[in-house]
């Protein structure tokens, strides 16, 4: 099975950000994951479709567009014609999952969910058959760059067994504090798709160097 990497843009130089995207595309990512922060359901503000379609413009790989906004509903639209692949909404700043994630599968896109550290799994039970992606953050969403939250780990063994008993297709997908020290044990429980946004465009070897290292502690760790 093929774990798939999805570099973050968050960190990335937004100066260059069209150069850094192909940069990742020609080291092998998968995705391009962009996180969209409201100032509300998270304390920072960063991008929006605009962004979105500069992004569109410089990679054909999927967009993976992971909205930290209270409800999300409103921009379904924009984001999808904006290029958007998948979509990522919160279960903690929606009122209405199911009829959110029918929004989003409606518009023509992919549709995950997200939970917080400290949210528990059962919030998406009901909804995880119909899930194209189930995302477990592993840092309280807002910023870039955290530490890794160590309880996550577990959690995302977790999940996995949840979505295995359920019989559920999605992928499973960590974000937030990743490095090549912690990606193994990550995939090692079961995650598919890896979020890694200052571990591929922060230091290191550079882009192609980052995205190569990750990849192969990945590719070890593979259950
Ligand atoms: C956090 C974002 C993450 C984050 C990833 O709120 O959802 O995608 O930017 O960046 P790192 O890998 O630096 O934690
Ligand atoms: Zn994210």
């Amino acid at each position: 099975m093929h774990i798939k990497l999805a570099p973050s843009i968050l960190n990335a130089d937004f100066g260059q950000l069209a150069d850094q995207v192909r940069q990742a595309e020609e080291a092998g990512a998968d995705w391009m994951h962009v996180d969209v922060m409201d100032g509300q359901f998270v304390p920072n503000i960063t991008m929006g479709t605009l962004v979105v379609e500069a992004v569109r413009r410089a990679t054909r790989l999927p967009l993976d567009v992971h909205l930290m906004i209270e409800e999300p509903r409103r921009f379904v639209r924009e984001f999808v014609d904006a290029g958007a692949s998948s979509m990522t909404v919160h279960v903690e700043a929606v009122r209405h999952l199911d009829a959110t994630v029918a929004e989003v599968r409606g518009a023509g896109a992919q549709v995950g969910v997200a939970l917080c550290p400290a949210t528990p799994l059962a919030m998406v039970e009901e909804i995880a058959t119909r899930l194209d992606l189930l995302l477990v953050m592993t840092v309280n969403p807002g910023f870039g760059g955290q530490r890794l939250i160590s309880e996550t780990v577990d959690k995302v063994a977790r999940a996995r067994a949840m979505l295995d008993r359920l019989g559920a297709p999605a992928e499973l997908q960590v974000d937030g504090g990743v490095t090549r020290d912690n990606v193994g044990e990550l995939v090692a429980r079961g995650a598919t798709v890896i979020v890694a946004g200052s571990s591929v465009f922060v230091g290191g070897e550079g882009i192609s160097g980052n995205v190569a290292a990750l990849r192969a502690r990945m590719q070890a760790a593979r259950p």
